[in-house]
Parts: structure tokens; sequence; C-alpha cells
């Protein structure tokens, strides 16, 4: 259940839902009998078969079945106190060797426990909603609530390039948070979000859309190394990370190195 709601809020699920707004007051021009009864013929809708209804304010969204794309990912949720840094560090694979117009992502990622947020450093190959282009790699900061998604201009990155990942908590206020995504080595690539809800649900992950062959993904693997995760009391918890396979594909991640000082987590593309 957790895992199906953080998974509807990938980086780009909100792009591929489908969202079909409309509001209850529909003047009534014929009216069609439903088991509850009477209603305006314009008020019944059908909802695609795996998708689901969704309240946003006084709208109700229609939201089609999407592919979520998380493929495979490392997952740990923290119950101490907040997380006041969590960083890791990773190389710009090798481009993929066949083109399907694929959409990969590459990210660590704070959320909160219910999965309607998400934080995130993110490396892309391809064209996303932050743009880029087809055989490029880049690299944008997103924050995604609830349907919306907001993102730092995306930056060109090389192959081989090292990466830096880090999400801060920078300040606090009452019972809101404030963050700034970044990679710390890369000029102007930070985002930062006032007022998030805390975000406990750490991961690394694989995302992609539209890998028709295992070509379409880069070869070897991915490690995610240096992983520190510091609570804002200073302390390093213990962390067993937990892992998630898509099982449509070969692609793995195997945790190297477990715990919140200088972790490692390896994404097998040629598993
Ligand atoms: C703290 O939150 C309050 C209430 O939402 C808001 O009015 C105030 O501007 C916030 N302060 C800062 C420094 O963001
Ligand atoms: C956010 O992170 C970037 C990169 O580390 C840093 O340059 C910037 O000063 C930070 N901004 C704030 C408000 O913490």
């Amino acid at each position: 259940m957790r895992i199906s709601t953080v998974r509807s809020f990938g980086a780009v699920a909100f792009v591929t839902a489908v969202l079909a707004p409309f509001t209850l007051a529909v003047p009534v021009t014929n009216t069609v009998l439903t088991p509850g009864g009477p209603h305006p013929r314009e008020n019944v809708r059908e909802v695609p078969a795996g998708g689901h209804i969704m309240h946003v304010g006084k709208d109700i969204h229609v939201v089609a079945a999407t592919s979520t794309g998380w493929i495979t990912y490392a997952w740990w949720t923290n119950t101490g106190a907040p997380i006041s840094s969590y960083k890791t560090s990773w190389t710009v694979p090798p481009s993929p060797v066949t083109q399907s117009n694929q959409l990969v992502y590459l990210f660590n990622a704070i959320e909160p426990s219910v999965g309607t947020e998400i934080v995130q450093p993110v490396l892309q190959y391809g064209i996303s909603p932050a743009s880029g282009s087809e055989l490029t790699w880049g690299v944008a900061n997103w924050y995604l609530i609830d349907g919306q998604a907001f993102h730092s201009p995306l930056i060109p990155v090389n192959v081989g390039q090292q990466l830096d990942g880090e999400i801060q908590l920078i300040g606090t206020n009452g019972t809101t948070f404030n963050y700034n995504s970044s990679f710390t080595n890369i000029d102007g690539s930070s985002l930062i979000v006032m007022g998030a809800n805390e975000l406990v649900w750490a991961t690394v992950t694989l995302e992609a859309y539209g890998v028709t062959q295992k070509s379409d993904y880069p070869a070897g693997s991915t490690v995610f190394s240096g992983i520190n995760l510091e609570l804002s009391d200073g302390t390093f918890p213990d962390i067993t990370w937990s892992i998630a396979d898509d099982d449509l594909d070969a692609v793995t991640t195997t945790v190297n190195v477990g715990g919140s000082t200088n972790g490692a987590i390896e994404i097998h593309y040629d598993a």
C-alpha cells in the first residue's frame, strides 16, 4: 500500500497521468438511472481499467492507470529525529547503445511517510518535462506534491562525470520543514522547498519509461556510493535498506555497504 502510493508520485507520473477535472455542478440536460438514483448523464464518468478517482479540493479527478516507472530501488524509513542530510555520489553512466525515446531517471530522494511528496536531485537521460534531448544526460532537482511538479533548470552533464546529490534540512517552522535539494558539485543546481512535511522515507531509485529492450539502459551498473544519512540530533541511524524490484525485467539493486555512513547501493542493468 505504502509503496504503491509512493510509486504513483515518481518523477513523471504527473505527466503521464490523464487528469480529467470536472465539477459536480453540471446543469441537468438529460437524466440517466444509476444505482444511486437519477443523475445527469454528463455526471456519469467511466474510470479506465486500473485507474482511480482522486479528490483534489472541490474537484474530482479521474486518473488513468499509468506505468509508474520505478524499476528498482532501495528504501528505508526513518523513525528518529528528522533527517538533516541525505547524500550520495554516482557517476553519469555510459549512454544506452539503442534509442527508443526512453527516459531514464537515477536519483536519491526523501518523501513523507504518506508518499504524497518527493524531493530529489535527479539525473536524467532523454527528454523529460524539464527538457533535455535524446542521447544526452542532464540534472535537475525536483519537488512533486499532490500531482504538481516543480524543477530547477536542467543542466547538461557528461558521461563519466561525478554527481554529488544531497537533500539537506535547512530549517523548520512549527511543524513544517525547509529542504535544499542540490547537486553540491554543480553550480546553480539547487531547489529550496519551504514548508514541506517532514520527509522520512529515503530511497535510491532507477526510474524509466519507454524502455523496450535491455540495451535501452546503460551497460553495466551504477553505484550510489558515499551514502550518508544524518539526523538533526547529529546521529547516524542504523539503516537496513530494503530492496524493491519490478519483476518485469532483470534489472536489480544490491546493497554493497549498508548503514548510514559511506554506504553503497548498486543498480545492475545487466543482471
Ligand atoms: C512560518 O509559518 C507561518 C505560518 O504558516 C508563516 O506565516 C511564516 O511566514 C513562516 N515563517 C517563515 C520564516 O517561513
Ligand atoms: C543549497 O545548496 C547549494 C549547493 O550545496 C548551496 O550552494 C546553497 O547555498 C544552498 N542554499 C541554501 C539556502 O541552503
